[in-house]
């Protein structure tokens, strides 16, 4: 994953033993070189081969894998580079062919999840790759505001966006929650909005090499004027109301607002963006700009005045009078501007780039009007939604599948998008990964892949593959759980969060109860956002597979028993004694059902009523987590009445 463009199998593999070596022919640069020795590294990982040397061979005719580049990248990557490839592997040897590093960049991936551990021991099975992107924006919008993310895992999954070939991380570096980034011009917005988690210059010009090594370009954002509560921590004289500001602890959209009117906003945004412009060499710069609720500028006699003044009629007419500004500054230092799609109007210039996520609609909008966008719009990690309603999302679908051939090529790709109200360092992971994968492969490969099952199966396959880099995705659950009840068998446990999912969209908002200090620790934040196991008991049951239904669910059945002692015992598991007593009578009533199916035998009068009550109470929210079987019982029930 991504899948290629084009794959041309053939007989055989080449094996991968501790001869293994790399040569390097054509043009070479210390990146390649660094990227060479990594995939070796990698192998190590990958096979445990530890005696596969970090070493690049001189010899071509020797090597097991030659690199052929024609010249070099561009200085800074630009969005729409060549990242094309071809791979040829033979029994005796890979040959990888690009036209310049960052093609080769993304043939290293391939050719390191093509190695794997088969009937003839570790090796690569014999292929033809002719492989590019379908878009050139391929991107990651990571919030770091709500909850901080170090500079490691920063770097963990800029790793893992470069195995899938993904190319830009937006950073969203300032929200109401916190301001995250070193300003040696306004070292109060850092002191006041930050408390004491943000990247210093030094950290952020490391990430931004680390990322270039691995074909990743990284666009900061600083969202203004709304999400701005951070900011006015620090100059609250710059914001629409009276203050006194604070950095926010809550989660939703918050009232604190830049004020456009006052000259001394774009002197500060002058300052500041011609810092941040100097700091991050990508030619764009996103700018925010969403859900402003014009409170504060409702609220002002001041701001009243001025629109009036100005022949503004409406709050969004302000709103793009500031967008207008702040193009101009952003422009002076050489940028082109990006903003979420609140800034869509007919009067900024036609090379600003419109982030679609409110729907998709607005990026076909955008490119009639002449603007790029890129969309978010459907591609929301942080909502828990199934992999594949998120993979079936296409940028060229609705609206934009009817534009034409030059309007569509104004839509750049796209940005999974991860907020991180209830993510945190520890569970960042298993929220990102390997969903990640899915849109990735939806921006890289062409339109025509999108098989559902076939996703799924491959999903499992490059979340193993992700492992041998390091992320956790597949330990954190287990770590977070061991931690709730450390003298107890985790296995009960984990068996119980095969069969849940993580309630979905905004429900956690709801109720207000959580804010930046509520501890995530609970079973809700380790539960992945998808079972694996109640989607293949709904397949079973819709392919009539009766053997592999039953299978799925006995490996419930009896768990209730092992679990409630353990359940009882620890505080923060108590909220699980209802699902998992759930859990066993829906996996007991499956059971019932398949075995009437199995006999043609009628169920008793009453029983498939009782039982649909039963299971409308079960898959109501307990512990903010699903019980997920009771889709496949309730498909089994039914087939069981007729
Ligand atoms: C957003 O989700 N407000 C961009």
């Amino acid at each position: 994953m991504p899948w290629p463009e084009k794959l041309t199998p053939a007989e055989g593999v080449l094996a991968i033993d501790n001869n293994f070596t790399i040569a390097l022919e054509g043009y070479t640069e210390p990146r390649l070189e660094r990227a060479a020795l990594r995939t070796i590294t990698r192998l190590q990982r990958q096979t445990g081969m530890l005696a596969i040397a970090p070493r690049l061979g001189k010899d071509p005719g020797a090597a097991t894998l030659v690199i052929w580049t024609k010249g070099a990248s561009a200085p800074v990557q630009k969005y729409n580079e060549d990242e094309s490839y071809t791979l040829t592997v033979t029994p005796q040897k890979a040959r990888l062919e690009a036209a310049n590093p960052l093609g080769a960049l993304r043939g290293f991936e391939t050719f390191l999840e093509l190695v794997t551990s088969g009937a003839q021991g570790f090796a690569a099975p014999c292929v033809t790759i002719e492989d590019h992107p379908r878009f050139p924006w391929r991107g990651l919008s990571l919030d770091v505001s709500r909850h901080w993310i170090p500079p490691g895992l920063v770097r963990r999954t800029i790793d893992g966006m470069a195995a899938v070939k993904m190319n830009v991380l937006h950073w969203h570096l300032s929200d109401d929650q916190g301001f995250r980034v070193e300003s040696k011009v306004f070292p109060k917005l850092q002191e006041a909005g930050s408390e004491g988690n943000y990247y210093t210059q030094a950290q952020v010009k490391e990430i931004i090499e680390y990322a270039r090594d691995r074909g990743i370009r990284i666009v900061p954002e600083f969202d203004i004027p709304g999400h701005t509560s951070a900011i006015l921590a620090a100059f609250p004289e710059l914001g629409s109301g009276p203050g006194p500001y604070t950095i926010q602890r809550g989660w939703g959209v918050f009232d604190p607002t830049l004020d456009p009117s006052k000259e001394e906003v774009y002197s500060f945004l002058d300052r500041f963006i011609g810092e941040m412009a100097g700091l991050f060499p990508d030619a764009y710069f996103h700018i925010g700009g969403d859900e402003v609720n014009g409170k504060e500028w409702k609220a002002s006699a001041r701001i009243q005045a001025f629109m009036k003044e100005h022949n503004l009629k409406d709050l969004a007419a302000f709103h793009q009078y500031f967008n207008q500004r702040v193009q101009k500054i952003v422009d002076k230092y050489g940028k082109i501007m990006e903003g979420w799609d609140e800034i869509l109007a007919p009067d900024l210039p036609r090379n600003i780039v419109i982030h679609s996520w409110r729907g998709p609609k607005s990026l076909a909008q955008a490119a009639q009007l002449g603007y790029s966008g890129i969309l978010s719009a459907g591609w929301y990690l942080d909502l828990m939604q199934p992999t594949s309603q998120h993979y079936l999302v296409d940028p060229i679908s609705g609206d934009a599948a009817k534009l034409k051939p030059e309007e569509q090529a104004r839509i750049l790709g796209g940005e999974a998008a991860m907020w991180e109200e209830y993510a945190t360092a520890e569970n960042l992971d298993l929220k990102l990964w390997p969903r990640m994968a899915a849109i990735a492969e939806r921006l890289w490969s062409p339109a025509s892949v999108k098989d559902v099952d076939d996703l799924y199966r491959r999903l499992a396959v490059i979340g193993n593959h992700l492992v041998t880099l390091g992320l956790t995705h597949q330990t954190a659950p287990v770590r977070m759980a061991e931690r709730l009840a450390p003298d107890a068998p985790v296995a009960p446990l984990l068996t119980l969060i095969s069969a849940v999912e993580p309630v979905k969209g905004y429900a956690r908002n709801r109720g207000g109860r959580y804010t930046s200090l509520t501890p995530l620790n609970r079973t809700v934040d380790f539960t992945p956002p998808e079972s694996d196991a109640s989607r293949e008991l709904l397949n079973a049951v819709e392919r009539s597979d009766w053997p592999a239904a039953r299978a799925i669910l006995t490996r419930w059945k009896g768990n209730d028993a092992v679990l409630q002692p353990i359940l009882a015992s620890h505080s923060l598991l108590q909220e699980l004694q209802p699902i998992s007593t759930n859990l066993e009578k829906t996996a007991a009533l499956g059971l019932e059902a398949i075995d009437m199916i199995e006999a043609k035998r009628a169920p008793a009068a009453g029983w498939a009523d009782a039982a649909n009550s039963f299971l409308t109470e079960a898959i109501r929210p307990q512990a903010e987590l699903l019980l997920m079987p009771v889709r496949g019982v309730q498909a089994l029930v039914k087939r069981a009445a007729q």
